[in-house]
């Protein structure tokens, strides 16, 4: 790969996180500090975004396509590098409808030729199309405001005598469901980057449908959550 051509995929992920409305973006992460907490997190956007796309390209094929699960301002670099750099497409979902208005309003301003948008629509509707040869679901599984009781058992935050029984089946049936149809939208060979946290869904996943999936080493912590996304390979 051309290192002009990361460099300028570099510029307009710049320019693109420069004309987002991050007061608009701190609204949305009220609950994590808003303004200020973006303010900290914007350098490493770029740097751990970057990381994460080189080598999610070294991995993937050009002109394959992407599912991306809960894609947020993190995936922005990821998602620029494989439709800017390797001719791939994604489709980038995400259940917060404003989220996705602000990060597409910054990517038409800026970058109108770039073929990266969002969409507001639930991963399991774009799963229904298969033919994918890579899911991306990054800090999604364990996602507070989606599964607030899997999310609390995954970072160790619920001692187990709190544990809600029946919410926890619940949540856990509704997360089963959505790993599965993620998981039969991937065709074999194919690519999974997902956290530490998550990765235990997507392996018991493939034991059931007798899918192969190795873990890669590599791994990189993400640029918002913080938590170590990695690679797995499904055959
Ligand atoms: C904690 S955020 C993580 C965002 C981003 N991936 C990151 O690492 O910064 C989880 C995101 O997953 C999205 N999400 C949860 N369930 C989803 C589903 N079924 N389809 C699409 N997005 C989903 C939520 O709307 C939210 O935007």
């Amino acid at each position: 790969m051309k290192a002009r051509h990361w460099q300028e995929c570099e510029a307009t992920c710049q320019r693109v996180l420069d004309a987002l409305d991050w007061a608009a973006l701190g609204e949305i992460y009220f609950h994590w500090g808003g303004v200020e907490f973006w303010q900290e997190r914007r350098p490493q956007v770029l740097v751990a975004g970057f990381e994460l796309a080189r080598q999610l390209l070294r991995r993937v094929p050009t002109g394959g396509s992407s599912l991306w699960v809960g894609a947020g301002v993190a995936e922005l670099p990821v998602l620029l590098a494989e439709t800017m750099i390797q001719g791939r497409k994604v489709r980038a979902t995400n259940l917060r409808a404003r989220e996705c208005e602000v990060l597409n309003a910054a990517l038409q301003q800026v970058a109108p030729m770039a073929t990266a948008r969002f969409e507001a629509i639930d991963a399991a509707q774009a799963a229904t199309d298969g033919g994918y040869d890579h899911l991306g679901c990054i800090s999604v599984l364990t996602d507070p405001e989606t599964w607030p009781l899997l999310s609390d058992v995954a970072y160790g935050r619920i001692a187990p005598i709190q544990i809600d029984l029946e919410q926890f089946v619940r949540e856990r049936e509704l997360a089963t469901a959505l790993t599965r149809s993620l998981f039969a939208a991937l065709r074999r060979p194919g690519w999974i980057t997902t956290t530490a946290e998550e990765v235990a869904w997507f392996l018991d996943t493939a034991s059931r449908v007798e899918a192969s999936c190795v873990a890669d080493d590599d791994m990189i912590e993400t640029a918002v959550v913080g938590d170590p996304a990695g690679f797995l390979r499904i055959g």
